[in-house]
């Protein structure tokens, strides 16, 4: 099939598309600045999801979109939040009007774990506002909502490093927020069986990995793995808030307020929906073998 994805040179797109190249798919990836680390073999289109114009050319001819398009919510973004509403819900807005407009009926969407347009935070909402749109489309629709991804290239762990340094690290809470995360190569496994079937069209899949661990938990291990240690001493989560609206001000600290508030919630699936692609969590990567300190 031709396969655009749109958002393709990021992190999860560079290893979708070597899958997707390897199972013999003629893959199109389109971003802003479609560079170097595209996987040889594939063809890179220039063009902008927030300007229309520019990105609607690259879908003429395709069979399937994928929409990987991110901001990150880890970090404040350097053009405010509303970047957020601007990338994540009118950008998948521009994708779906251009594959209308162009006749390609399958859609892909990346979304994330607890998108909800009335959700807690900038991030959460513009995921949960793009999934309506993604719904109300006449196109072939899948939505995937992962927990955090992991994987060589990734941020989640080098976030986690910059947050909690080795010997004495303050978390909100303790650490005690839960995550459940995916090796990224499992997750674009699925990603990729998920246009081979219509069995997928229609559904909204909430994909975790093979454990729910402690924001603790994963400090300590990415710690480990480098013959390091830290000890976690808790801020209270009303401090936290304080703390991180003046610290959210400072140019290289990694939170503000957005990050604080998503700290308060669980990013863990209520039902893996992993089954849905024949797998069970011993199938799947866990942190500790990735980073070799089971
Ligand atoms: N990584 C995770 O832990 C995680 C967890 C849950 C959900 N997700 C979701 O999974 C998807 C992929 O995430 P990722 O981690 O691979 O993100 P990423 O590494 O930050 O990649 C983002 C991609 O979006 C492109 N992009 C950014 N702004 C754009 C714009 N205005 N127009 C066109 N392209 C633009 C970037 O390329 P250019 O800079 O060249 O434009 C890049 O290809 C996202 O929807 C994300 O929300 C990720």
């Amino acid at each position: 099939m031709n396969v655009v994805l749109v958002g393709g040179s990021g992190f999860i797109g560079t290893y979708l598309c070597e899958e997707l190249l390897d199972r013999g798919h003629d893959v199109t990836v389109l971003s802003r600045s479609p560079g170097g680390d595209v996987p040889a073999g594939a063809e890179t289109a220039m063009g902008d999801v927030t300007a229309y114009d520019s990105i609607e050319s690259a879908f003429e001819g395709q069979d399937v979109v994928y929409n990987l398009v991110a901001l990150s919510p880890l970090f404040e973004p350097k053009g405010g939040n509303e970047m957020h509403d601007r990338l994540h819900r009118r950008g998948t807005e521009n994708c779906l009007r251009a594959a209308e407009e162009h006749g390609v009926e399958r859609f892909v969407q990346l979304s994330a774990l607890g998108a909800d347009p009335e959700g807690p935070t900038h991030y959460i909402r513009a995921k949960g506002r793009a999934e309506g749109h993604v719904r109300d489309s006449d196109l072939d629709w899948t939505i995937f909502r992962p927990s955090v991804v992991f994987g060589d290239g990734g941020e989640f762990l080098s976030f986690t490093r910059k947050l909690t340094p080795p010997g004495v690290a303050p978390l909100p809470g303790g650490g005690k927020t839960r995550f459940q995360p995916i090796y990224v190569e499992d997750l674009v496994d699925m990603l990729a069986d998920s246009i081979e079937s219509e069995t997928h069209v229609g559904e909204t899949y909430e994909i975790g990995g093979p454990e729910q661990l402690e924001l603790a938990t994963v400090a300590r291990l990415v710690r480990a793995a480098r013959g390091q240690s830290v000890k976690i001493v808790s801020v209270p989560m009303s401090l936290a808030e304080v703390g991180l609206r003046v610290a959210g001000a400072i140019p290289g600290f990694p939170m503000g307020p957005d990050q604080y508030r998503s700290l308060q919630f669980d990013n863990t699936t209520s039902e893996n929906d992993i089954s849905a692609f024949g797998l069970e969590t011993d199938d799947l990567t866990t942190l500790s073998s990735y980073l070799g300190v089971e």
